[in-house]
């Protein structure tokens, strides 16, 4: 198991004591996003290109936004874990998988935080999908 940072292991104590879990979720999940996903999809999750279907000067497509703007809601909470954990290069793409490098915890969490972005309307709608 992958030992959480300091900072980290600060925060989940400080957000432990917090009484609504779920929030306390979001909070580590932008932890765990920003030191690890926004380098690619971006500052909020609101990716780093202004068109993500257009593939860059790699040949390859940039990160998607995970705000609500793109497909992520379109996916199940366990296919968008599953990106999570094994990245999209296996397939040709580019993201590198977190399977071994996060805990699940902090894969849950930082998927909370990604759907605590979207737009309610499209909570409501997701929710009554897949739950
Ligand atoms: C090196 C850049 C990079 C990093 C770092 C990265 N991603 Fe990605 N991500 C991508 C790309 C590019 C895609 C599209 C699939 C592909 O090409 O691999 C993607 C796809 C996804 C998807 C699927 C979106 C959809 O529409 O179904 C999710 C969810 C996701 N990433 C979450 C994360 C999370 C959470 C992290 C951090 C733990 C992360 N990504 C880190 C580049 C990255």
């Amino acid at each position: 198991m992958k030992l959480p940072s300091i900072a980290l292991l600060f925060f989940l104590l400080s957000a432990c004591s917090s009484d609504d879990s779920e929030n306390s979720d979001v909070a580590i999940g932008k932890v765990v996003f920003e030191a690890n996903c926004v380098v690619c999809h971006g500052k909020e999750a609101r990716g780093l290109v202004s068109n993500w279907k257009e593939k860059g000067a790699d040949g390859k497509y940039p990160a998607p936004p995970l705000d609500g703007t793109a497909h992520a809601w379109h996916h199940s909470p366990l296919q968008l874990l599953n990106t999570i954990n094994e990245g999209g290069i296996k397939m040709g793409g580019q993201m590198p998988a977190f399977e071994n490098t996060l805990s699940d915890d902090e894969k849950q969490a930082a998927l909370d935080y990604i759907m605590s972005l979207w737009p309610s309307e499209l909570k409501t709608k997701y929710e009554e999908r897949f739950k």
